[in-house]
């Protein structure tokens, strides 16, 4: 495994991984969001080799990344709230579920069989290397099945180590939550996954209200719906009041834990009680939390709004019991 800093050569960084990724191999690679785990959407063997690297149990559909609409176009077929949606937040941190068109190149594992594709245009370097490359990149985050997503470079390096070939080193993941997904059908517009970008913008540019679905377990639903996902080892207790000696605990906004002075570590995701600044640092905490907890990880209260939706969500099903 090689790590590779952005930074330092561009040029390298996206000729190197486009040789890897034309060969079938897996890089992973910054995203706005956090680090993907990339291969060849179009390459069977390829997307597999996701599944194998992140010990996926199941064979879960992926979402698949863009250069842009024009590349999007290409797979699948945008209604006109799909088209504005993506106007308006492409590139950036919303995937869409969209119709797959019948002769799309897309491998069935990468959707998992599925008539419907998730597509999302990342920022940055992200962006460059896919138009380079020319074909789309399933890419899952950069994490064992289960685990805390990653979004720094050495975080994906401590957890799939050498079960990836190229690491680019990017810096830390500006968002630091994965994208929020939304399905726009012909009646409204689904929220799949609260993420990255807070619903109420995406209600703000579609003037429409987002329905959640309450079903728990649907049929498509993927790893990052299933409730236990991104535990770290610890056990995590949200919402908490008190914390007890050896507690990790992770606070925001100064809020004191009654008990918190007996604590391993305090950790605030944002003294100044910015979400934004606490989606970044969420998922770098919990991995801290669970490094230093000798008891329970133990979370106090986070806010609901704006970011704090998928903040919570997460914290959630970090907390929910392991299956
Ligand atoms: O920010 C992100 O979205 C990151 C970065 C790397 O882009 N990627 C990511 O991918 O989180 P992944 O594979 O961990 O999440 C895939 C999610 C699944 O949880 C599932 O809910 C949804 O995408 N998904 C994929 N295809 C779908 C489909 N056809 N219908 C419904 N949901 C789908
Ligand atoms: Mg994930």
């Amino acid at each position: 495994m090689t790590i590779l800093s952005i930074a330092q050569n561009e040029d390298r960084a996206r000729k190197d991984a486009c040789g890897i990724l034309s060969e079938g191999g897996l890089v992973a690679l910054p995203t706005e969001t956090v680090y993907g785990l990339a291969a060849d959407a179009t390459n069977g063997e390829a997307v597999a080799r996701i599944f194998e690297a992140k010990g996926r149990p199941r064979f879960n559909p992926l979402i698949c990344h863009m250069s842009g609409i024009a590349m999007a176009r290409r797979y699948v077929e945008f209604n006109a709230m799909a088209e504005r949606l993506a106007e308006t937040f492409w590139p950036g941190p919303l995937t869409l579920v969209l119709p797959l068109k019948a002769d799309a190149a897309i491998h069935p594992l990468a959707c998992a069989g599925l008539d419907t594709l998730a597509v999302r245009v990342p920022t940055g370097f992200a962006q460059g290397l896919i138009a380079e490359f020319d074909r789309p990149l399933a890419a899952p985050s950069a994490n064992t099945s289960g685990k805390v997503s990653s979004t720094t470079a050495d975080h994906v390096a401590a957890d799939l180590g050498n079960r990836v070939r190229l690491i680019l080193d990017g810096g830390p993941a500006a968002i630091g939550l994965e994208s929020t997904i939304v399905k726009p059908t012909k009646t409204g517009i689904e929220l799949l996954r609260p993420g990255g970008l807070a619903a109420a913008e995406i209600e703000a540019a579609s003037g429409m209200r987002l329905t959640r679905s309450t079903e728990a377990a649907p049929a498509i639903e993927a790893p990052g719906m299933l409730r236990s996902h991104y535990a770290p080892g610890a056990h995590l207790r949200i919402n908490a009041q008190t914390a007890a000696a050896g507690d990790a605990v992770i606070t925001f906004a100064g809020k004191a834990i009654p008990g918190d002075e007996h604590a391993s570590i305090v950790l605030d995701l944002s003294p100044s009680g910015n979400l934004r600044e606490a989606a970044a640092n969420l998922f770098d905490f919990m991995k801290r939390a669970d490094t230093a907890a000798r008891n329970q990880i133990v979370v106090a209260p986070i806010p609901k709004e704006g970011l704090g939706e998928a903040i919570n969500d997460r914290l959630e099903r970090a907390a929910a019991p392991r299956v």
